[in-house]
């Protein structure tokens, strides 16, 4: 067995640097030590979400994924595609864009367009709200559709409720969470780092015909952000958090998942309203099992009653029907 690590060991293998890791992320502000029962439990939860025209996961295999996302083919490497294709290599070829990763290269240079050249962005709609998808550097296509499973979730409660519902959207990318939150009623916070994505986002609102709905676009460092919130007492019915593994605030601000996620969690329980609806939590890329964030989240949310549920999210091939996980979730409900 590898011997235990230190703390420092630990940090220093993740991709910040070891000292400023080691920063507290807020050291004015300590972990709650919570007493009270912990919420039920429901696991395991595999939400899935249907494909639609907007977007379907067509087959998978070989180490990559094919996936048509409103007019475009698109292949992107996909780890945990360890099967066969089901589809012959035509149809893996006559795409309109694939992802080569190619490290020389930058932005739109990491795209192959195998039939013509594309522009950046591209016309998508889904759940009928309108966004641009978007070829990025970083492999990612400017949405995540198995956040959909999620999102009609949230979209029926803010529909259903009395009142108009507010909702964070903390780590909120390129908006499409906010902007269905917003379509459907809510006030909307959306918080993101980048300007870019936030510059995106704005967008995404324009486009969806959505500019007379209340959505604040915050470019801040997420845990900056939520202290702040909780000392200024603001509190919200919906909070959806869906961090990466390792970011950086605008001001250099280091995001370590598994080091801050406790902490996150703490304050988003303070953020919650009185008539809470529901905290939402998505890992990608993370060595975990579900149970990590599902116990996690069952004692921050001590003595608050309700249910936590917490799996994965799948997409299904609408070729063979496979299943393919994309990520981590757990949420906590009021009932
Ligand atoms: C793309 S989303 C999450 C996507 C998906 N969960 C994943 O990890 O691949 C991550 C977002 O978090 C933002 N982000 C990273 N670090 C942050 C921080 N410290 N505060 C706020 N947002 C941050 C990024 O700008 C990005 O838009």
């Amino acid at each position: 067995m590898d011997p235990p690590l230190s703390a420092k060991t630990r940090r220093s293998r993740s991709n910040a640097p070891a000292e400023e890791a080691q920063k507290p992320p807020l050291a004015e502000r300590p972990l709650t030590q919570r007493r009270g029962a912990r919420p039920a439990e429901r696991v395991p939860v595999i939400l899935e979400s249907e494909g639609s025209d907007g977007y379907r996961l067509v087959d998978s295999g070989m180490g990559e994924k094919l996936e048509q996302y409103g007019p475009y083919r698109i292949v992107r490497p996909e780890a945990q595609a360890l099967w066969q294709r089901s589809l012959p290599a035509k149809d893996w070829d006559q795409v309109d864009a694939v992802f080569t990763g190619d490290t020389e290269e930058d932005g739109m240079g990491r795209w192959r367009f195998p039939k013509t050249p594309l522009g950046e962005t591209w016309p998508m709609k889904l759940m009928d709200v309108d966004f641009h998808g978007r070829f990025t550097a970083f492999r990612h296509v400017g949405v995540f559709p198995e956040q959909m499973a999620h999102w009609s979730w949230m979209a029926e409660r803010i529909a259903s409720a009395d009142r108009p519902l507010k909702v964070l959207n903390l780590f909120g990318y390129t908006g499409v969470a906010s902007l269905i939150a917003a379509a459907n009623g809510a006030e909307v916070t959306h918080v993101d780092a980048s300007k870019k994505a936030i510059g995106w986002g704005r967008e995404n609102q324009a486009l969806a015909r959505l500019d007379d709905k209340p959505i604040r676009w915050i470019c801040d460092d997420a845990m900056k952000f939520i202290a702040r919130e909780e000392r200024r007492g603001n509190r919200y019915d919906i909070i959806l958090t869906d961090p990466p593994k390792f970011g950086r605030g605008p001001n250099g601000e280091i995001w370590q998942l598994f080091d801050h996620l406790a902490l996150m969690l703490d304050i988003c329980r303070e953020l919650l309203s009185e008539r809470p609806e529901g905290l939402v939590l998505t890992a990608y890329s993370i060595r975990a099992s579900f149970y990590s964030i599902h116990e996690l989240m069952r004692e921050t949310m001590r003595g608050a009653g309700g249910t936590v549920e917490s799996g994965e999210l799948i997409l299904r091939e609408s070729e063979a029907g496979r299943a393919l996980s994309t990520s981590l979730f757990s949420r906590w409900l009021p009932k």
